[in-house]
């Protein structure tokens, strides 16, 4: 196991930065996701780690000590790439075993630990077929094997299951994670799929046009997103322009709401308002929220999404309980937990007793 620190990671091509002072610590046995759109930085981050880009500022550490003199091969990370590059003229075997074979080490100890990398993905008895005679989900499961064997101690994993249907990701992501768990490595994850990263990952690290915006479980990343950018990226979001009133408190729309504890800022500011859908309490027409106007209910399985007209502000999504049973027309709506930001920056959050009713 090891300890992964980037120190303040730049790089710049002619076109800009693709990264720009990334910063980030995985510790020992952590399973890191970098979540974030095209072009965000995401290859470029996980490249310099595996020592493929050379950065113009910055450390690599493991475990305290600078790795970026090492050329890939020697350092003690492995990579699964973003188009996973089997070698098409090798079967499975040789494809698995090939790092071990760089490294000179004897025949009987690459053949145990190429059965046992097999093994691990799920696939023994694989052996003595071509890369063409896989599946997709096979060739990514022996792209990882191919990692695994190599007993780094960080691996760095580049969207390795994008090429998969919904359901063979799902399976192939529970499997990685087993298998990480068991062997405890230290482990970065690209991916672009936020579903994704909220299911497997200890921490998330959402990069944005090369800067890392909020680092956090997926839990907290939920819940107090740092920025608006994340705010609206995790999940969805209402989010509603306010302002601060002559009394100090925000009108954002329709709604009248106390600034959170500690907030204070003077009249006239302005600044955001983000809500999850599931903290928008719709009711019917004689509720105590704001009226509104629902225009449509989707029907999700265990949860209906609502669409709800609200005066000044427009249509504002809602999820509802099924059994609340939301229909058209009338009704009324207020919000339970509200995010403030300020210049696209969290500075408080109204927990559900602190946001009082309308009167
Ligand atoms: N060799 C290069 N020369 C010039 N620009 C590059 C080079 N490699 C990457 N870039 C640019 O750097 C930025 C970051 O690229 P990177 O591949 O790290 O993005 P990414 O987050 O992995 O995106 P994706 O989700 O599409 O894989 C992009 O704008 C890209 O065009
Ligand atoms: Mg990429």
């Amino acid at each position: 196991m090891a300890r992964l620190e980037l120190d303040h990671l730049v790089k710049k091509y002619a076109s800009g930065y693709a990264i720009q002072d990334v910063s980030l610590d995985v510790a020992d046995g952590e399973m890191v996701c970098l979540l974030g759109p095209s072009g965000c930085g995401k290859t470029t981050t996980l490249r310099v780690i595996g020592g493929f880009i050379t950065p113009d500022q910055g450390d690599v550490r493991i475990d305290g000590r600078s790795i970026l003199r090492l050329p890939p091969e020697r350092r003690p990370t492995a990579m699964v790439f973003q188009r996973y590059t089997l070698w098409p003229h090798m079967d499975v075997w040789h494809n698995v075993a090939f790092g071990l074979e760089l490294r000179h080490r004897p025949r009987k100890e690459i053949e145990k630990a190429v059965q046992q990398a097999l093994e691990l993905v799920g696939l023994p008895g694989a052996e003595k077929r071509h890369p063409a005679q896989l599946s997709g989900g096979q060739q990514q499961r022996v792209a990882l094997a191919r990692a695994l064997v190599l007993e780094p101690r960080i691996l760095l994993l580049d969207e390795p299951f994008s090429n998969l249907d919904a359901q063979l990701r799902i399976h192939m992501r529970e499997e990685l994670t087993a298998i990480q768990r068991r062997v405890g490595i230290t482990s970065v994850f690209v991916t672009h799929d936020q579903e994704e990263a909220l299911s497997i990952a200890d921490r998330i690290a959402v990069m944005r046009a090369g800067v890392i915006e909020q680092v956090a479980t997926p839990s907290e990343l939920y819940a107090r997103p740092a920025t608006r950018f994340v705010a609206t990226f995790i999940g969805s979001m209402n989010v509603i322009d306010g302002r601060v009133d002559a009394a100090g408190s925000v009108v954002a729309g329709p709604f009248r709401l106390a600034l959170p504890p500690g907030v204070g800022l003077s009249e006239g500011q302005p600044l955001v308002i983000g809500i999850r859908p599931e903290d928008l309490i719709l009711e019917g027409p004689n509720g105590t929220g704001t009226p509104a106007q629902v225009t449509q209910v989707t029907d999700l399985g265990h949860y209906h999404r609502v669409s709800v007209d609200l005066p000044e502000v427009g249509s504002v999504t809602v999820f509802t309980d099924k059994s609340h049973g939301a229909s058209l027309g009338r009704a009324t709506l207020r919000p339970r937990r509200v995010l403030f930001y300020r210049d696209d920056r969290l500075i408080g959050v109204t927990e559900p007793e602190q946001v009082p009713s309308r009167s």
